[in-house]
């Protein structure tokens, strides 16, 4: 029958426990990788040159810049006592720009930082600077990091291959009306468990489930090989005691780890997870910006959920299950199934004729069993995408636990992103699946409410006053 055929082509969204397991595993292969040598690996495992999470003395006031998946947004924060205000205004980076030069990139960003500064009325200022960028950069230092290439439909050219603080910089000096001390450049995800781990000190992972997909965490430094053959500086680091006014600070704050930014949605990029990408999941990933990267990043992230319900609607309706075979124009449009429409069709307190409606302003004319199926389109792959991201977690949370050689470790994950956040069964499944493939582990869930800009401007402060130790 109808829904026999429709349960048939759902199944293949479905992982049964080994598979999951089974991902967990190649994660964690992954990770252990590309910590050994310099890439290219699937999984980058990028150094952040942070040693240390936010101890609650940072102190002053900051400028913190975040480019994240669709918005850019400046934010201005001041700490005093354990305690931070934030000011902030959100900007939207139009496609042309996110596609066009590089130079009209960050000539936009400086435009939108300089709009910012009027408003707050600090041009003058010079402010310490947290940069969020949150691509995969190519750190050398805190305050410098090539990028290694875009990730989520950004495209702008001449940026690949070089510094994006310079970058900036350069747009800075370009305008010659204002001036920044960019102090640090940091991932999203380092932002969030800062920002996180500035309220609880457990919050050793920083996690984004949101266009994108992405996982930070503090790894041993001795376990990072691939620092140790590049230059002998990290090893250096590691021996040597932090210097705090000229005397050696105790056991606790020395450079023992470091954070690590994992990007983990490059797992499968080695063909490591065909076995269960769908036919549906080859399509997004052919008419995305970058065939054949960020695999597991297009079967887990907001960017891409919508389009796999699509590529699946676009199916049934062909095979006459849906819309009475009707292919509208609306449907044939890439991106219509934006993380908030998931959300809400999915909903559990929306009845089914207010799906009916979700979809009426999608443009799509749907009957009362249409809708049914929509919904179980859109479970079926948000179910998996909760799944595969929680075998990631399990791998990481199982590494941080043989690394202190415990049976049992306790921890706190920072966490944001649209997905996680507007989702109304994202972060169940994902905490479900975290208990079954790591039971060894207790992990605790941490919405970050500010998002990462507070953490880069934690990290600025930090950097600041290491400046300010050695001058
Ligand atoms: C925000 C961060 O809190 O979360 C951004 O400040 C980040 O930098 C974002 O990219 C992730 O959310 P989304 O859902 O917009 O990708
Ligand atoms: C993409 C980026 C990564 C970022 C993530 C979440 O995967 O490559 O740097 O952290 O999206 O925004």
């Amino acid at each position: 029958s109808q829904s026999r055929k429709v349960d048939e082509i759902l199944s293949n969204f479905k992982l049964s426990e080994e598979q999951q397991q089974l991902v967990k595993d190649r994660m964690r292969a992954g990770l252990e990788a590309g910590l050994r040598s310099q890439g290219p690996f699937t999984i980058k495992m990028l150094p952040s040159f942070i040693f240390h999470k936010p101890n609650g003395k940072e102190h002053g006031k900051f400028l913190a810049l975040d480019l994240g998946g669709t918005n850019f947004r400046a934010l201005l924060v001041r700490f005093k006592k354990q305690k931070s205000r934030i000011y902030h205004k959100i900007y939207t980076i139009p496609l042309e720009i996110m596609q066009g030069t590089g130079e009209e990139l960050f000539d936009h960003l400086a435009q939108c930082v300089c709009d910012f500064l009027d408003y707050m009325g600090v041009k003058n200022a010079r402010l310490p600077t947290g940069f969020t960028f949150s691509f995969p950069c190519e750190q050398t230092a805190i305050d410098t990091g090539k990028l290694v290439t875009w990730t989520k439909g950004f495209n702008a050219t001449d940026c690949e291959g070089h510094d994006v603080v310079g970058l900036l910089r350069e747009a800075i000096k370009r305008r010659n009306d204002f001036d920044l001390d960019i102090v640090a450049l940091i991932n999203d995800t380092v932002g969030t468990m800062m920002s996180c781990a500035y309220e609880d000190p457990r919050c050793e992972i920083g996690l984004i489930a949101g266009t994108g997909t992405n996982l930070c965490y503090m790894e041993e430094l001795k376990n990072i090989k691939k620092l140790h053959q590049k230059s002998g500086t990290a090893e250096k680091d590691q021996e040597t005691p932090e210097v705090e006014n000229g005397k050696e600070t105790d056991r606790e704050t020395r450079r023992s780890n470091m954070c690590i930014n994992t990007e983990w949605g490059g797992l499968g990029d080695d063909g490591s997870l065909d076995n269960i990408i769908t036919a549906f999941d080859t399509e997004v990933d052919q008419n995305s910006v970058n065939p054949g990267k960020q695999r597991f990043e297009k079967l887990t992230s907001g960017m891409y959920l919508g389009e796999i319900v699509r590529q699946v609607l676009l199916d049934l309706t062909r095979r006459g299950l849906l819309f009475r075979g009707h292919i509208s124009e609306c449907l044939k449009k890439p991106g219509i199934f934006e993380t908030r429409y998931l959300s809400q069709i999915e909903s559990d307190h929306l009845a089914l004729l207010q799906v009916r409606s979700v979809l009426q302003k999608l443009g799509l004319d749907s009957t009362c069993h249409d809708s049914i199926i929509v919904k179980q389109v859109c479970g079926a792959v948000s179910r998996r995408a909760a799944q595969l991201c929680g075998a990631g977690m399990a791998a990481v949370v199982d590494k941080i636990r043989q690394n202190r050689g415990l049976d049992h470790l306790n921890i706190t994950v920072g966490v944001d992103g649209a997905l996680y956040k507007l989702h109304p069964h994202f972060s169940q499944i994902l905490q479900e699946t975290v208990k079954v493939l790591a039971p060894q582990c207790d992990v605790t869930f941490f919405p970050s409410e500010e998002g990462s800009g507070k953490g880069a401007a934690l990290v600025a402060a930090v950097a600041r006053q290491n400046q300010e130790m050695l001058t």
